[in-house]
């Protein structure tokens, strides 16, 4: 099968997702397909590499945002039957949101738009499925309670990005997920992977409501649920 998977700029679902479309790249053919977020926060969180890794060659291409300005000619291949299947994992609420109000103005959105009109089914794994609370991870965060503004900061030395101010924060756009940061602070003021409880907002609730009502999309719960699907 010939798939293009795209991934939006969400933390939620991403290593899961991940972990899905690794084992799918090794039986199918996979483009893989970034929002601009979606890049940014694959390196945030150390997943980048781990994708770049799967493509290469013909059908395993890495599509980014960046590359494709802004009428995204590469979505054509969806009218032009490249592609049977197109899976967006994880789908942040600000797609979700684009979706289901048939805008079109990134790479994922008009990809989603093209399958539509191109008759290829896409299945779509949002973050904000249902209402309430959800615990997400965070991507490498100073814990500024346990920063001792130390007069040298190690963490801050030797991160390969220079992506610390020490006592103030990391700056997530240069950081590159490596986690060297977290083992070289003795007073363990660097966390990765720490978890954080975050509202569902009822707007993009009732967003992802509506998309279970576009044609030729497919809601699922969690990357996983591919499994069954596509194995
Ligand atoms: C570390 C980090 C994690 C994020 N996680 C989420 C998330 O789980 N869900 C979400 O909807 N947005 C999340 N965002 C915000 C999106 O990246 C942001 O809304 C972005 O504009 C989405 O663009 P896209 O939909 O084109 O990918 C996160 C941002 C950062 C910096």
């Amino acid at each position: 099968m010939k798939i293009a998977w795209g991934i939006t700029g969400a933390g939620h679902l991403l290593q899961e997702s991940v972990n899905v479309l690794v084992e799918l790249s090794k039986k199918h053919e996979v483009t893989v397909l970034l929002s601009g977020a979606g890049e940014e926060v694959l390196k945030m969180y150390g997943l980048f590499e781990s994708v770049q890794n799967l493509t290469g060659g013909k059908y395993r291409e890495l599509i980014l945002e960046e590359d494709q300005r802004t009428s995204f000619p590469m979505t054509g291949r969806f009218s032009l039957g490249t592609y049977d299947l197109l899976i967006i994992s994880p789908t942040t609420s600000n797609t979700i949101g684009k979706i289901v109000n048939g805008i079109a103005d990134t790479l994922i959105t008009n990809a989603v738009a093209q399958a539509g009109k191109g008759h290829v089914e896409t299945y779509i794994i949002p973050v904000d499925l249902e209402s309430g609370d959800l615990e997400t991870v965070l991507p490498s965060k100073l814990e500024l309670d346990l920063c001792q503004n130390c007069e040298i900061c190690v963490p801050s030395s030797k991160c390969p990005n220079k992506a610390i101010t020490p006592g103030v924060e990391i700056n997530l756009l240069k950081c590159e997920g490596c986690g060297a940061c977290q083992t070289f602070c003795q007073f363990g003021a660097v966390t990765g992977g720490r978890l954080i409880t975050i509202h569902m907002r009822d707007i993009d609730i009732q967003n992802t409501t509506k998309l279970y009502e576009i044609e030729g999309i497919r809601v699922l719960n969690h990357p996983t649920d591919l499994n069954n699907l596509l194995f």
